[in-house]
């Protein structure tokens, strides 16, 4: 058993997607949170660069002692999770895996959606996870560019947004799909809008949240998960832009009070 935290990162504040599940599921948890609001977006840039970017996150989050680090993103899982495996003394877990994994087990038509950035879909990342449970199944993969800035502007309410969602999900309407795979932090925020977008009869897998499933079974594999009568965990956020509205959609999404957010520098942006 051990006391440390467990680190996890993401471009911005939807990581905190996966951190509201882990808080649920794995409540004794100490975590590190830090979200590179500042080079927010990732999913339009090349992979090379998120992925030096990711390594960057990794390295700030290494120096507070972690013992387990979760890229909860998916476009960071998709350029860096090997790297970051063969690079990090420590057990590195991505969002794709579990995500696919969950959806393969769920589509009875073998047809499934994915949703991500421009990043994820380019990397192809995740129809090869998917064939390697059935090579059968059928993946249409959508990026969707205009759904991160929606959750990181706080603007995901309302009218607008519906229109913006609707909008973006039509290329998959006639696809006969009854699975969509949330394959970015971002979008489970959005999930009552694609959900109506899509229709009732589609099953949408939250990559993150089957992810937060995997973190607690290595925890336990490993022997490293904290002790249940250790005391109170220790949550810290840190994020690249400024520090007072992570805080604010931070308390509101996560439903907690005072949380601990500090700005950083990475990089030279
Ligand atoms: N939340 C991220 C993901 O899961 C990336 C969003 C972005 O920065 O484009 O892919």
């Amino acid at each position: 058993m051990t006391k440390q935290a467990i680190g996890m990162i993401d471009s911005g504040v939807g990581g905190l997607t996966v951190m509201k599940e882990a808080m649920k599921l794995i409540p004794n948890e100490s975590f590190y949170y830090l979200g590179d609001t500042a080079r927010c977006p990732y999913g339009p840039r090349p992979l090379e660069e998120v992925k030096e970017f990711t390594w960057q996150m990794a390295e700030f989050l290494m120096e507070k002692n972690i013992k387990m680090l979760v890229i909860a993103c998916n476009t960071a899982t998709a350029a860096a999770l090997e790297f970051l495996q063969e690079n990090l003394p420590i057990p590195v877990v991505g969002v794709i895996q579990s995500g696919s994994q969950a959806a393969a087990g769920t589509t009875q038509a073998k047809r499934i959606g994915i949703l991500g950035t421009e990043g994820t879909v380019k990397s192809d990342v995740y129809p090869r996870s998917i064939h390697k449970e059935d090579e059968t199944i059928e993946v249409f993969s959508l990026a969707c560019p205009p759904f991160v800035p929606l959750v990181e502007n706080n603007t995901y309410d309302g009218e607008e947004a519906k229109k913006v969602v609707a909008d973006t999900l039509l290329p998959l309407k006639d696809k006969q799909l009854d699975t969509v795979v949330l394959g970015c932090t971002h979008y489970p925020i959005l999930r009552p809008l694609i959900q109506e977008a899509l229709g009732r009869n589609v099953q949408l897998v939250d990559a993150g949240a089957e992810t937060v499933k995997t973190v607690k079974q290595l925890l336990g594999e490993l022997n490293i998960a904290a002790n249940p009568l250790g005391g109170k965990p220790e949550w810290k956020f840190f994020t690249t832009g400024a520090a007072q509205p992570f805080k604010e959609l931070a308390e509101q999404w996560l439903e907690e009070q005072d949380l601990n957010v500090q700005h950083i520098e990475l990089g030279e942006e």
